[in-house]
């Protein structure tokens, strides 16, 4: 385990040759805030840096603190987009897929705790699964072109969802969307399981480029201090002492900037975990990934009525 001191120097030392994009997913707080301005920071605010997510005035201020950039090309950008609806996801692809050059980097990390059930958006897709799989799903889906053309020009093409990697749990292929059987604890050990062998699946197809799954532990998000009995449970469960976002984005970066190519699993220390506690395999593989896709055109064909919407 990389000491913090050690961490922050090795992120230090990022000083790519090429002009960063940099693509943050829920990057309007917790921990996808303190990966943004880590980031800026690292840079020096010498990079293209996109927050894609709901809240422009958090959004703004972020940017606001970034370093002020020397480069010309350097840019920092709110995109805002509502991503429990896959279409709202789509919209926001597209329209990334029509201006930008390239993707180096895409950091994933929208969430939610609360302690409803299964709760559907008007797409028919659980907002917990939402979140934390279908909608980084479609994000990687929808960018990969754009990953793809910063690696063939020689540069760093990297993905990071920031979930949960090593506490997950066995899946059920006649459970797939937990459809037939849903519960909060199922949906917490589902996700990463899913989000395991949607890398893999990734990797098939691009081995040069990366794919980091990570677990944050226990940081001290809006999120969790929102709710006192989720921030127990989480910290039970990840057996972790809450840390501060700025700290865990240290571990986070230094997992992104560490991985060089492949699937890699990786620790809240930013530890290389192997297959610790994986419960992938190569059978579910391809259902997993079938059902996702499936899933995901489902939701996109739902009629919304105006109002309802
Ligand atoms: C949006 O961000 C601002 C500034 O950080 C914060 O005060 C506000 O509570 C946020 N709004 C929502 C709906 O989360």
């Amino acid at each position: 385990m990389p000491a913090l001191a050690a961490v922050r120097a090795a992120n230090a030392a990022f000083s790519p040759a090429y002009f960063p994009v940099a693509v943050f997913v829920g990057g309007t707080s917790g921990i996808g805030r303190a990966c943004a301005e880590a980031f800026a920071r690292y840079t020096q605010g010498n990079a293209h840096i996109i927050i894609v997510g709901r809240n422009k005035s958090a959004a703004d201020e972020i940017i606001a603190s970034f370093p002020k950039p020397t480069r010309p090309e350097a840019k920092h950008e709110f995109v805002p987009c509502d991503v429990f609806l896959m279409r709202n996801i789509e919209a926001t692809t597209t329209a990334l897929r029509e201006r930008l050059p390239k993707i180096n980097f895409l950091v994933l990390s929208p969430g939610l705790a609360n302690l409803r059930g299964r709760d559907e958006t008007v797409e028919g897709i659980d907002k917990r699964l939402g979140l934390h799989y279908y909608a980084r799903w479609k994000f990687v889906y929808d960018l990969l072109p754009l990953l793809r053309k910063a690696k063939d020009a020689g540069e760093d093409a990297k993905v990071m969802s920031i979930l949960a990697a090593a506490f997950g749990g066995p899946i059920s292929l006649d459970n797939l969307g937990l459809k037939k059987s849903y519960s909060i604890p199922k949906a917490h050990l589902t996700a990463p399981t899913y989000t395991d062998l949607m890398f893999e699946h990734h990797v098939q197809e691009n081995p040069d480029l990366a794919f980091i799954h990570i677990c944050p532990g226990g940081v001290a998000t809006p999120i969790l201090s929102s709710n006192r009995w989720v921030l127990r449970q989480i910290i039970a469960l990840l057996n972790a002492f809450a840390i501060a976002p700025e700290e865990c984005a240290e571990y986070m970066l230094y997992a992104l900037f560490q991985t060089k190519q492949g699937f890699s699993r990786r620790s809240q220390r930013g530890d290389d975990i192997g297959k610790l506690r994986y419960f992938g395999s190569d059978e579910k593989r391809e259902p997993v990934w079938e059902h996702s896709k499936e899933e995901i055109d489902r939701a996109l064909a739902v009629e919304i009525d105006q109002l309802a919407s």
